[in-house]
């Protein structure tokens, strides 16, 4: 079992929340000490610009900011001209799928499913309104899980694009992706995985996959916010149409033309976010310090915990009690999760309530709005009892009326 005592030291929100029960990590995750040191340094040792001056200063930034680009190149087992730096894995969806508008015709299909996040699907809806292509759903097993016979069920010859969560944010199941992938390039489609959820809990390959595009957000993995990462491989990356114009993605200019550099500059249009490439490169270092194996194994054993103790309570709806992840999304029998998550507050307990940003999850589920308890390195069993005492607490008072 994790040292948590140990671990939160590096956490310096501890310090000023030290009851702090936060299982909100799949939102955001709490933020490591050495990554807002490494954000301070550059501030206050260069906050210089990258890629122009032709100083010392800037040589400096210019090689931290590439360094945090072999870093998470390395991180993710792809080459540094794979790896854009990005606002987040929003915009990283968004990049992709705006470059299909000019690719996709009428009548391609667009395979992708309920479980994903509005980040993945909504960038899409519009693609195929745009052009005239299809949004294909894979159906989903009772439980809510995507198989690799059910994506055989839609994948046909029209099939351009497959765009999918590696794992699901409100449900916690993990993606068959490499057979999707496979499958998936036999009809010359390419695979866009959303990693958001992904990164932050396992070790990811991109090789290995053979994804043809994967993003993710610096945010959920103790990393700074802002930031966030497009992995594409190369050869489909320098045939896509930028989303962005301007400083430094350009080549030459003419009067009424110009020409692009190739990837990944020509997709960092203007400043990139050079401090949040370098925390996030801090934040990665700090994955590995510990290591998925020992995070994975800590998580794990909370989510468990926390799993059986819920199971035991009358009165709660439990939607995905066989996550792969840990994740806990449940509800209190008839009583709005904010009521719940509001008087979970009062004692330092953090879930999230809502739609979690997947309403065809709560369609799929036939609800309007779910609690959901996400598990990191930072938490201990004291936080698990604290959040089962503090649910039942919650439920005993709203259904006393
Ligand atoms: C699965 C998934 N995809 C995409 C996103 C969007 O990430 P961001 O808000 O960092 O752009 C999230 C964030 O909640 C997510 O969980």
């Amino acid at each position: 079992m994790m040292d948590v005592t140990k671990i939160r030291q590096d956490f310096p929100i501890y310090q000023k929340h030290p009851n702090l029960k936060y299982l909100d990590s799949a939102a955001s995750a709490l933020k490591v000490q050495t990554v807002v040191d490494a954000i301070d340094r550059y501030y206050t040792t260069l906050g210089v610009n990258v890629h122009r001056g032709a100083y010392d200063l800037a040589y400096e930034a210019t090689k931290l900011y590439e360094d945090a680009r072999s870093t998470v190149a390395a991180f993710i087992g792809a080459s540094p001209d794979e790896i854009i730096f990005t606002r987040g894995t929003t915009s990283s969806l968004n990049m992709v799928a705006n470059a299909y508008r000019d690719i996709l015709k009428p009548g391609d299909e667009i395979i992708t499913t309920e479980l994903e996040h509005h980040s993945s699907i909504l960038p899409w809806m519009k693609v195929a309104q745009k052009t005239g292509a299809k949004l294909i759903y894979i159906p989903l097993t009772v439980e809510g899980r995507i198989t690799v016979e059910s994506f055989e069920k839609v994948l046909s010859k029209r099939t351009r694009v497959v765009v999918i969560t590696h794992v699901s944010n409100a449900m916690g199941y993990l993606t068959p992706a490499a057979e999707i992938i496979r499958l998936a390039h036999q009809h010359q489609a390419v695979v866009v995985l959303d990693g958001a959820q992904a990164v932050p809990h396992m070790s990811v390959d991109v090789k290995a996959l053979d994804a043809d595009y994967y993003a993710f957000s610096g945010h959920k993995m103790f990393g700074p916010s802002g930031v966030g990462v497009l992995y594409g491989k190369v050869k489909l990356l320098n045939t896509l149409e930028p989303f962005e114009f301007g400083g430094e993605m350009v080549d030459q200019v003419f009067k009424d033309s110009f020409t692009y550099k190739d990837a990944p500059l020509r997709f960092e249009a203007g400043t990139p976010v050079i401090s949040g490439a370098i925390g996030l490169a801090a934040a990665i270092d700090y994955i590995r310090s510990i290591g998925y194996e020992k995070m994975h194994e800590h998580t794990h054993r909370l989510h468990q915990y926390t799993l059986l103790k819920l199971k035991s309570l009358p009165g709660i709806t439990l939607y995905n009690p066989t996550a792969d992840q840990a994740i806990i999304t449940f509800n209190v029998d008839g009583i709005h999760p904010h009521d719940i998550a509001t008087m979970l507050d009062q004692d330092q307990v953090n879930v999230r309530a809502g739609h979690h940003c997947a309403q065809l999850v709560n369609q799929f589920l036939g609800v309007t709005a779910t609690l959901r308890a996400s598990f990191q390195i930072y938490n201990s069993i004291e936080d698990c009892d604290a959040f089962i005492q503090a649910v039942i607490v919650a439920r005993d008072f709203f259904q006393a009326f």
